[in-house]
């Protein structure tokens, strides 16, 4: 019995060393945690429980049949991140340099199944230089397997991949299913091709780092979520990000401990909005003004920055807030700015975080390039996603809503539930000038003084519609409110809101305009 008992403990020795020290140092060398260290990161201490630890694959071209390593380059299982459930792969880059296997994809596989039986989020560390070349189509199948298996579990359990290495070719495209991607600057890239296709069929001269670096892929493609520093910051914002988040679709986010103030006013609010209305200011000041300390998580912060899309917390309970940004492009909806909010606006609602929207919005941004990237098919999906969205949804607007750009921005129309205006909102068809310019042009062209009557019109239509009351006499907004008093509004309004049922007519699914 005592060589049985040996017998294991040499195998689990053997499964931790993955492809061996020399390799375990390679990858130390290159400033990477090995694919336990990052699991030991990630999970509550000593909560990690392995599955799959001596599968091995059945490959035999090439000479695979004579090597072998215990766990096949994935290590997988389940544990818990602040107490909660979690599933989780991590790819060992030092066997077979994490590529995906039959039996690799078959452990993933195994996990998101369990994951989505028994309700509670996946998390991918991905570190892997692709299909196992000598396996071929099977390594292809089992990519697919996990691709279908993503596809399935989205809007089921939350799914988050950290890239933390090579993620290339059609192994990108799992990641690109699940919610949030995150990736670890200057050692993680993604890319379809890399740069040697790239050269060789574009002639482009562009690093691995430039063409799908963290920074490339926060910037300018947003395809990632999260830039981190490194692979613990990485960690911790995985960390953070499920503490606003449910398990499943059944459940509801945590709520924090919070005990409601007699006043939650909050005056500094009642400063943001300058004179001139066609000052920019931060609506990061505004949300965090709003929110409990220091609680708001940005997602996408570096993309798109004219919408500001992130989490936090409003006395304990979870909110999604999309936000214009008037600081950036005076705040214009356009196509980036769309997509990003529209899908930030489908995870929320896929996962029962009510949302908060604050607009400060004068239209859609106009020119050639918009329009023929597609701005009506753009902002139509931001149209959608708030229209379908059944989750508390409350509206604040702080200042411009013009437009069609008002009825997107989550109005009345479309299904809001609580519609708030500051004594500064402005909501009308467009800014005055524009409008006075449009309909008075006959009077103004044949007037004495052009100035001066374009002046006076525009001092009527400011008068007239300048302002929130005129939706408000129409009950498109329930209040007009002093901004001091919005954390107060906002907190009985989510109480108030919390057991909302709401359903969307049958069928077997929407077409977003995609
Ligand atoms: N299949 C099988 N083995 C692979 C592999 C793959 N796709 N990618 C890497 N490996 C192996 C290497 O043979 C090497 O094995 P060794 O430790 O026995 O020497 C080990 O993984 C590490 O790879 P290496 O090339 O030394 O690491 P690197 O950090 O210099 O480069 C990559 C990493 C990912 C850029 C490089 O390995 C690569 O280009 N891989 C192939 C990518 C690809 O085309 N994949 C298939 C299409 S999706």
């Amino acid at each position: 019995n005592k060589d049985k008992i040996d017998l294991l403990n040499k195998k689990n020795e053997e499964a931790l060393l993955g492809g061996g020290q020399k390799r375990i140092e390679a990858q130390h060398k290159k400033g990477k945690l090995t694919a336990r260290e990052r699991i030991h990161f990630l999970l509550d201490e000593g909560t990690f429980q392995e599955i799959d630890k001596f599968v091995m694959h059945r490959a035999k071209d090439f000479g695979l049949d004579k090597e072998h390593y215990l766990g096949d380059g994935v290590v997988t299982g389940y544990g818990e991140i602040n107490g909660r459930l979690v599933y989780i792969y991590s790819q060992d880059f030092t066997v077979f340099g994490g590529s995906l296997s039959e039996t690799h994809a078959e452990k993933i596989c195994k996990i998101m199944d369990m994951a989505m039986k028994n309700g509670a989020p996946v998390i991918g560390l991905n570190d892997s230089g692709g299909a196992r070349i000598q396996e071929g189509v099977v390594s292809l199948g089992g990519y697919a397997d996990i691709f279908y298996r993503n596809t399935l579990a989205s809007g089921v359990v939350p799914q988050i991949s950290a890239i933390m290495g090579p993620c290339a070719g059609g192994a990108v495209y799992s990641p690109a299913i699940t919610d949030f991607i995150l990736m670890v600057e200057n050692s993680s890239y993604m890319f379809v091709t890399g740069p040697n296709v790239v050269k060789t069929v574009t002639q482009e001269d562009v690093t691995a780092e430039e063409l799908g670096g963290a920074s490339a892929h926060s910037t300018k493609s947003g395809v990632t979520h999260f830039a981190c520093a490194n692979e613990v910051a990485c960690m911790q914002h995985i960390k953070q990000l499920l503490s606003y988040i449910p398990q499943n679709c059944e459940d509801d986010a945590p709520i924090y401990p919070y005990e409601v103030k007699d006043s939650e006013t909050r005056e500094i609010l009642d400063k943001i909005i300058p004179d001139n209305t066609n000052h920019p200011y931060d609506m990061r000041e505004v949300i965090e003004g709003i929110v409990d300390e220091s609680s708001f998580m940005e997602v996408h912060k570096n993309y798109a920055d004219n919408i500001v899309v992130g989490f936090a917390r409003i006395a304990g309970r979870s909110i999604g807030i999309v936000g214009n940004q008037p600081q950036s492009l005076a705040g214009v909806l356009d196509n980036d700015a769309s997509v990003k909010a529209a899908r930030f606006v489908r995870f929320c609602d896929s996962f029962n975080v009510p949302l908060l929207v604050l607009v400060d919005v004068p239209g859609f941004l106009p020119g050639t390039d918009q329009e023929w990237n597609g701005i009506i098919v753009n902002g139509a999906k931001l149209l959608y996603a708030f229209s379908e969205a059944t989750v508390p949804r409350v509206t604040v607007i702080t200042r411009k809503a013009y437009g069609g750009a008002y009825d997107v921005m989550n109005s009345k129309h479309i299904g809001a539930d609580l519609n708030f205006a500051w004594p500064s909102a402005e909501i009308a068809v467009m800014g005055a000038k524009g409008a006075a310019e449009i309909i008075f042009k006959r009077e103004i062209a044949v007037a004495e003084n052009p100035e001066e009557k374009l002046q006076e019109k525009i001092d009527e239509y400011t008068a007239k519609f300048a302002n929130p009351y005129r939706a408000a006499h129409r009950g498109f907004i329930d209040e007009v409110i002093m901004p001091s008093e919005t954390r107060e509004k906002l907190i009985k309004a989510y109480k108030m809101l919390e057991n909302k049922v709401d359903k969307l007519p049958r069928k077997k699914h929407g077409n977003i305009p995609l």
